[in-house]
């Protein structure tokens, strides 16, 4: 009876792991509820994860009740110094995948003695031991091994032929999970990226580069991550941003790159782009093109209500798009454009603060300034680039 209990506990735990990782969209997100959930059920001390890139695994997650308590998660991540490593037999994971199989290792001080190569240097750094182990794959439907599960310091009965079925059915579990997780996140990427091509357009009319829309959408993105703390909100604007100027492809090219000064007529027309843009992005059931589509309609009404095109105040502007408008006169003024040499990035952001409460929302601007390290990274040259052409 006590058997037939467990059994059943133990298959509402399975079920339950199985829906809540299939609820998780976010891969970083899902990826960390992987390891923590297979440490809940099988009560193991720490745990990391790898995903698989071809002949390589990828470092991603490291979890440990243990060390977490003592040093904060960020500096233990820094003391891991592979986060790639090739798939070969010397490695514990990379045995598990070139084999097939789950390695179970009861006592780690024979991990030589098995024929494993095993660093230690981050236990002894962080004075911990890792005692036993278990590297698990995990397959996708078609059977391929997507990545690998470790598991630390679990408990005797985990190595039971028992303790190990269930290890196996709780990482298939989650090995639908990632793999799923993956597949749409492969399918998000491609998102961006079709996203990307397409204000491309609009930008190259506007003799902007493509690198506008690419950073003033990161720019965007690392706003609304200090204003909200949400990494889905932050996701959307992220994908839904690049697309504002998607207008500008209906805007005649002898007033969309007039060199000179605009007649008030053709500023009228200039200003069209936005309600074009609204009508291309309009009618659409997706929330990212909804979104889009507001970001298209109100990224230059401003929050004094002396913007366009309607003239909307305050609170009445939507959030994304008082976002966006910060972003993207950022982006603009420390670009350099046929008419105007790049501001050096602190005058640029003197300026966006000095528009708190006039163009801009004040508390996107403080998000902005809040978030301006973040930023500013953007704008670095990458290391190793010289600036011959
Ligand atoms: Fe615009
Ligand atoms: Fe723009």
């Amino acid at each position: 009876m006590k058997n037939k209990q467990n059994y059943q506990d133990i298959m509402d735990r399975l079920v339950e792991i199985g829906l809540l990782l299939a609820s998780e969209k976010n891969i970083q997100k899902l990826l960390d509820r992987i390891v923590e959930e297979e440490m809940n059920f099988t009560k193991a001390e720490g745990g990391s994860l790898y995903i698989r890139k071809g002949n390589y695994l990828n470092f991603m997650v490291f979890r440990n009740r243990i060390l977490e308590n003592k040093i904060p998660r960020e500096s233990i991540l820094k003391r891991i110094k592979k986060s790639r490593f090739e798939i070969n037999e010397k490695s514990i994971a990379g045995a598990c995948v070139k084999f097939d199989r789950i390695i179970s290792i009861k006592d780690m001080s024979k991990v030589e003695e098995m024929g494993f190569s095993y660093d230690r240097s981050i236990d002894k750094e962080l004075g911990y031991e890792t005692k036993s182990l278990l590297s698990i794959p995990l397959k996708n439907p078609e059977g391929e091994i997507i990545g690998v599960l470790q598991l630390i310091n679990l408990p005797e009965e985990s190595f039971t032929e028992e303790g190990l079925r269930l290890v196996r059915a709780t990482a298939a579990q989650a090995a639908i999970a990632l793999s799923n997780g993956l597949l749409l996140d492969e399918l998000k990427k491609a998102q961006l990226d079709t996203i990307y091509r397409l204000a491309k357009v609009a930008e190259f009319k506007d003799r902007e580069t493509g690198d506008h829309i690419m950073r003033m959408s990161r720019v965007s993105m690392f706003i609304a991550d200090s204003l909200k703390h949400d990494p889905d909100f932050s996701e959307l604007i992220l994908y839904a941003s690049p697309m504002h100027d998607i207008g500008k492809v209906a805007i005649p090219d002898h007033i969309l790159l007039k060199p000179g000064k605009l007649t008030e007529n053709e500023f009228e027309i200039i200003k069209t782009h936005t309600t074009i843009g609204a009508e291309i992005l309009g009618n659409a059931e997706t929330k990212l093109l909804k979104v889009a589509r507001k970001i298209a309609l109100y990224h230059h009404e401003k929050f004094d209500g002396t913007g366009y095109p309607e003239g909307l105040k305050g609170d009445e502007i939507p959030l994304e798009a008082r976002i966006v408008a910060v972003a993207d006169v950022f982006d603009a003024l420390v670009s350099k454009r046929p008419y105007k040499a790049p501001w050096p990035p602190d005058e640029a952001l003197k300026y966006i603060v000095s528009q708190k409460g006039k163009h801009f929302d004040p508390e996107v601007v403080n998000a902005f300034v809040d978030a301006y390290d973040r930023i500013i990274e953007l704008y670095k040259p990458p290391t190793g680039s010289n600036s011959s052409p």
